[in-house]
Parts: structure tokens; C-alpha cells; sequence
């Protein structure tokens, strides 16, 4: 198994609910563990920025206003496989299509007010996490620094 970092971000909808900290444990009984977060309320050019791939699709101008309405927390999560067990712990885009006992079948309501953000790469989750966090702000829990 990969030892890997995933961006987590739980969004605004799932942080006015006050689920935040149950979508929280369900990372940490899944083998991971927080290595960063911060509370952001994000502006239209940094979702745009994030979202960059997803610009001209339908859906993405509703998802710029959603994401900027209300605060989000944006994490950084590492463990064997990061990237895809965060995926299963998050399940599918829709709550509707998720799996029993995932985040989005739990918390979600529907595809664009669906809880969480998970990375969905290993190069998507470099870009993610180097997007909100600087070096300096992940913690290594082998070694107990943070790196300059
Ligand atoms: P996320 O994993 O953050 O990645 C892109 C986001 O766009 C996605 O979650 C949803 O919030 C949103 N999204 C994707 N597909 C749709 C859709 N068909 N309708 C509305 N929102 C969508």
C-alpha cells in the first residue's frame, strides 16, 4: 500500500448542518489521519481557481456560489491508499448513487450540496493540498516537524 496525502474540504452545507466533526471521525476510524486543516471562507476566484477543470460544465456556476456562500474546512489527510479510501469513506457525487454508511449517503443532499471534496489523484491531490496549504503547515507525525 501507498503511503499518500488526500485534500479533504468539507463544505459549507455539511458545516451548517454541525456534521462536521462526525464527517471528521468517519476519516479517522478509516486508517487516516489529519495532517493540516483550516477554516476558509473561500472568494469566487479562488473556487474558480480550484475548480478550473470543471469551468463552462453546467453545473459549474452554481458550484462557484455554493462554494463561496458559507465557510468551508479544508484538510489534509494521509494514510495507506489516502486517496481512494477517502473516496470510499466519501462515496458517490450524488448522495443518491453513494453507498450505505458513506459521508455523502449520510450527510449530503444532493449532487452539488454533497458534504465533502475528496482529491481524486495523486497529482490532483498535490495540486489541491499545495492550493491551500503551505509545506510549513502539514504536520509529519513520523518525524514530529513541520517541514520548511
Ligand atoms: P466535488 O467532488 O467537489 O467535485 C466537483 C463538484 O462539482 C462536485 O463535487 C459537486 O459538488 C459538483 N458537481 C459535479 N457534478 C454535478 C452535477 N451533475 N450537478 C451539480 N453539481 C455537480
Amino acid at each position: 500500500m501507498n503511503q499518500e496525502r488526500t485534500l479533504i474540504i468539507i463544505k459549507p452545507d455539511a458545516l451548517s448542518k454541525k456534521v462536521g466533526g462526525r464527517i471528521i471521525s468517519a476519516f479517522e476510524e478509516n486508517n487516516l489521519r489529519l495532517v493540516g486543516a483550516k477554516f476558509i471562507h473561500l472568494g469566487r476566484e479562488q473556487v474558480e481557481q480550484f475548480y478550473a477543470e470543471h469551468r463552462g460544465k453546467e453545473f459549474y456556476e452554481p458550484l462557484v456560489q455554493f462554494m463561496t456562500s458559507n465557510p468551508c474546512l479544508a484538510m489534509a489527510w494521509e494514510g495507506p491508499d489516502a486517496i481512494k479510501r477517502a473516496r470510499e469513506v466519501i462515496g458517490a457525487t450524488d448522495p443518491a448513487q453513494a453507498k450505505e454508511g458513506t459521508v455523502r449517503r449520510n450527510y449530503a443532499t444532493d449532487n452539488r450540496h454533497n458534504a465533502v471534496h475528496g482529491s481524486d489523484s495523486v497529482k490532483s491531490a498535490e495540486r489541491e493540498i499545495a492550493f491551500f496549504f503551505t509545506a510549513a503547515e502539514i504536520f509529519d507525525w513520523e518525524d514530529k516537524i513541520y517541514k520548511k
